[in-house]
């Protein structure tokens, strides 16, 4: 099978390429990314030595390039990670997260349409169903909790999905969406919450916690995302929403009080900030439906991801820093001029 991943060189996505690369080393997986600043072309470097792995530069709004990707990858599975993913850019630029997370999902449809496809997946997010109370630690988000967004990003993201059940309705796209809460792992960038702390508590910088700092996320390990995607593709039905989680709850300052004791610094480094503007207060997942029909559960435990985590940042300095400095956005430019091995450009 052809396997393209758009968004492949951010976050998850990269986490995705490796996790595929790894578990179905007879498919090809080709990751289609921009590269925006949060896309990072030293991430999956290692992966270009593989035959099976292609790395494509561009852009899921640009309906010419998808058309060029879809004619000459021939995909039989788009999974699409490429969005604007941070809340707080979205605050203060919504522009950008309309045009990539609605606009560039329909092009893709489309493309998926044009062309055909077996299995086009939407990596989406719990975000979409806004927030709990904290007073009411019963309450879960169920695949049936009403739509309920928060912020620009959570609004665009929720307009995807829509648009992804337009699609699947009106055209038979054969569709599937998961609604994932936080992650956290290797490849975090570093304006994230849990990357952000371990950076700053290394540099021995104020660490910002918005409001009170009791804002709770329901953190999952990334390769648990991963492992839960491929189920999907593998045995979702189509037209399905399946929510991702792990009942690993936790209050903001709880998790930035862990990362210091792991590192061996003071809590004196603790700077309460102004709160962001809509902050939602609590995102818990009901994952009863992909655990009953898919048989997903997470693997792994909060204590164990957060300290493997913190290992892989003191492990991968390099990786952070270039990002610090800026040096991450020359790697591509570098390879397009064939300083670099295992380019495929
Ligand atoms: P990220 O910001 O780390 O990575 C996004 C990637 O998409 C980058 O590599 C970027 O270059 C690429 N991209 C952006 N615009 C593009 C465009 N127009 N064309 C092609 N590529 C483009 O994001 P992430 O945290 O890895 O999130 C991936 C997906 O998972 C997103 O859709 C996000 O909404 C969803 N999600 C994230 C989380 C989380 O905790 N990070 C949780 C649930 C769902
Ligand atoms: P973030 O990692 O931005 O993810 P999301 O907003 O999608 O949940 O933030 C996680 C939580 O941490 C959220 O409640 C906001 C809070 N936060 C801080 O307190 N300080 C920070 O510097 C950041 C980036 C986030």
């Amino acid at each position: 099978m052809n396997i393209v991943v758009t968004g492949g060189a951010g976050f998850i996505g990269s986490n995705f390429v490796y996790y595929l690369l790894k578990k179905r080393p007879y498919d090809r997986i080709i990751c289609y990314d921009c590269l925006t600043y949060a896309g990072n072309y030293e991430t999956v470097m290692p992966a270009l030595a593989k035959p099976n792995f292609r790395f494509i530069k561009g852009d899921i709004t640009d309906r010419e390039q998808v058309a060029k990707l879809f004619r000459t990858e021939e995909p039989d599975v788009v999974v699409n990670f490429a969005a604007e993913s941070h809340v707080d850019r979205s605050i203060a630029n919504p522009d950008v997260f309309l045009k990539t997370n609605i606009i560039g999902t329909s092009v893709l449809m489309d493309a998926c349409r044009d062309f055909g496809i077996v299995r086009y997946h939407q990596v989406s997010t719990d975000e979409v169903y806004g927030d709990l109370p904290l007073d009411r630690p019963d309450l879960f988000f169920t695949e049936m909790t009403p739509l309920h967004t928060s912020s620009p990003y959570s609004a665009s993201k929720a307009s995807a999905d829509l648009l992804v059940m337009a699609y699947h309705r009106t055209y038979g796209l054969p569709a599937t969406i998961s609604r994932c809460s936080n992650n956290y792992g290797p490849y975090h960038f570093p304006e994230k919450l849990i990357p952000l702390m371990i950076v700053k508590a290394l540099a021995g910088e104020k660490l910002p916690v918005y409001g009170d700092g009791k804002n709770v996320r329901d953190w999952l390990y990334v390769e648990d995302h991963c492992a839960a995607i491929d189920l999907i593709l593998e045995k979702g039905r189509i037209g399905e929403v399946y929510n991702i989680g792990g009942h690993n709850e936790r209050a903001n300052i709880d998790v930035v009080k862990t990362i210091l004791r792991a590192l061996g610094k003071g809590e004196e480094l603790i700077d309460f900030v102004p709160d962001r503007l809509g902050h939602d207060r609590r995102y818990a997942i009901d994952p009863a439906k992909i655990s009953e029909e898919l048989g997903w559960l997470p693997e792994t435990k909060f204590d164990e991801g957060i300290s493997r985590t913190i290992q892989w940042y003191l492990d991968n300095r390099d990786w952070w820093e270039n990002i610090l400095s800026g040096e991450y956005k020359k790697a591509y430019e570098k390879a397009a001029k064939g300083k670099l091995a295992y380019s495929t450009l």
